[in-house]
């Protein structure tokens, strides 16, 4: 029996929680940051700058965000490689969500990477993020999309694992707890993808405003 093994009960109980502390909470933060774009482009640009600022900004980002969402995924993977979805030989519910969530893992792999590489460490590596410079990015249909898939399933990612760890903690015991629990998680899959795509499409948006009035203006 490896080390891994032996822990293994700890480790899954790990894996769950930094899903829920701090990446759900990290996602939920980030929506409302982002969301300082509908107060405008000063507001968005004051909010970011604000951030920027905090002491030991690099050690919290490492320390509550990649080194969590790094453990998270390889665990996540490793669970992933042990065990198979059995959608195919029961038509349960919780099989086809179980099979959701690796696929928005998945999705999250590659947007997370794509997004932190081109935000984080490349547009904005010295200097704040701004109104200008992120609608510049979201200004392309194609990023835009990708987007509205990265929050989507960034929103159905946390929704579907706050059911599970109620469930895996001990806190919905019973099915009807279970069913109750389902229909608040539902409401919050859709209210935090509603909060993410106003995000974008405000950007967006202004994007083409801007685009018009320049073309007015020649
Ligand atoms: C709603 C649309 C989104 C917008 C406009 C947006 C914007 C940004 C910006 C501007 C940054 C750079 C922050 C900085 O350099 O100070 C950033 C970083 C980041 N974003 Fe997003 N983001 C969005 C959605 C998402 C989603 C869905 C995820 C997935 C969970 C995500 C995860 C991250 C992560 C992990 C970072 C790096 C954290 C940091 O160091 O600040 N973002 N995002």
């Amino acid at each position: 029996m490896t080390l891994i093994q032996r822990n293994a009960f700890w480790l899954e109980r790990l894996q769950s929680l930094t899903g829920v502390v701090p990446i759900g909470a990290f996602i939920v933060f980030h929506f409302y940051e982002n969301g300082k774009v509908l107060q405008g482009a000063q507001a968005y640009n004051d909010a970011s700058a604000g951030i920027r600022q905090t002491p030991f900004l690099l050690f919290f980002e490492i320390a509550l965000i990649y080194l969590p969402i790094l453990y998270h995924t390889i665990y996540g993977l490793r669970l992933f490689g042990i065990s198979r979805p059995n959608n195919r030989s029961y038509r349960y519910r919780r099989n086809t969500f179980y099979t959701v969530q690796r696929l928005t893992g998945f999705i999250l792999i590659l947007f997370i990477g794509f997004h932190v590489a081109t935000f984080r460490f490349g547009q904005f590596v010295n200097s704040p993020p701004t109104f200008g410079g992120v609608l510049e990015q979201l200004s392309n249909p194609l990023v835009f999309v990708w987007f509205l898939i990265g929050v989507a399933a960034a929103a159905l990612h946390l929704a579907n694992g706050l059911w599970s760890f109620l469930v895996r903690w001990g806190i919905t015991i019973g099915p009807t707890a279970q069913h109750r629990s389902a229909y608040v998680m539902a409401g919050f899959f859709v209210l935090l993808t509603a909060a993410g795509w106003a995000v974008c499409t405000a950007f967006f948006l202004s994007a083409r405003q801007l685009a018009t009035l320049h073309g007015l203006a020649q």
